[in-house]
């Protein structure tokens, strides 16, 4: 049973503090939404877990079944079981999804996948997020509509099987259909029990079909309320406007 901890993470852009004291919890099995108005910072908290170097950790920790992330590298928190599906996925020309996967596999397990076994799964991956076959050959992301990105990403959740996933917006820009397809993807994953999910969202629409354990409301840089379910009705009923103005 996995466990990421987020202790009082402090964290800035430049000279600009835009993370103020986060704290989480999130353990296997576990769904946590996190929702809150733009700018607020839940990239920034997605990018530093993950690891991107434009983000500085001032003060604070973040641990893996009590290993110290922040000690390690993209890389080696990729392998220790963090995956990130990015709000603006990058594109990769010249890498095909194919060899894409492939590749992030063998990084994340060390060592290669046997090439049946992971055109194989790779398959089957692709026919339960109604991928069209010929995405495989596909260069990375180049040129994918956003829907088509983001079948991406749960794609490489399905392939990677990391102990903690943090979805950035991987519900944003999706058709009805799609939206059912990606979350089933999740949950799929989800009620393996061996993942803690970590959803950052602006719709309730998700959360009907992904039904998160617990809900925490961002605003300003830290979490100023959590809740269960019934939280993310309160806010699409009444906004943020009261938490804006609270964090201020
Ligand atoms: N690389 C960066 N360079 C400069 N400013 C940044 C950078 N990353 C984040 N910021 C600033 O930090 C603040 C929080 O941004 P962030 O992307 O984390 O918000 P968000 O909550 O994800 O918003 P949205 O809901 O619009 O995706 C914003 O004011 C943003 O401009
Ligand atoms: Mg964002």
């Amino acid at each position: 049973m996995s466990t990421l901890e987020i202790r009082d993470l402090h964290v800035a852009v430049g000279d600009k503090e835009i993370l103020r004291g986060v704290n989480l919890t999130v353990s296997a099995g576990e769904t946590h939404a996190i929702m809150g108005p733009n700018g607020s910072g839940k990239s920034t908290l997605a990018y530093a877990i993950a690891g991107h170097p434009k983000y500085t950790i001032t003060s604070g920790a973040v641990l893996l079944d009590g290993e110290d992330m922040l000690a390690m590298s993209v890389d080696e928190r990729a392998r220790a079981g963090l995956f990130l599906a990015m709000q603006y996925p990058v594109e990769v020309p010249g890498v095909s999804v194919s060899n894409f996967l492939r590749s992030a596999v063998t990084a994340v397990r060390g060592e290669a996948p046997k090439l049946r076994e992971f055109a194989k799964d790779l398959k089957n991956g692709m026919d339960a997020l109604s991928i069209d076959p010929a995405f495989a050959q596909r260069n990375t992301n180049e040129g994918f509509s956003g829907g088509e990105k983001k079948r991406h990403e749960i794609l490489q959740l399905e392939l990677l099987k990391p102990k903690i996933a943090v979805l950035d917006e991987t519900d944003s820009g999706l058709d009805v259909d799609a939206l059912r397809v990606v979350s089933e993807g999740i949950n799929r994953f989800r009620d393996t029990g061996d993942t803690g999910v970590l959803l950052i969202t602006h719709y309730t629409r998700i959360l009907r079909y992904v039904k998160p354990d617990f809900v925490h409301v961002f605003a300003g840089g830290r979490i100023v309320e959590e809740g269960g379910p019934e939280l993310a009705d309160k806010l699409e009923d009444e906004g943020y406007e009261s938490y804006v103005k609270a964090s201020a």
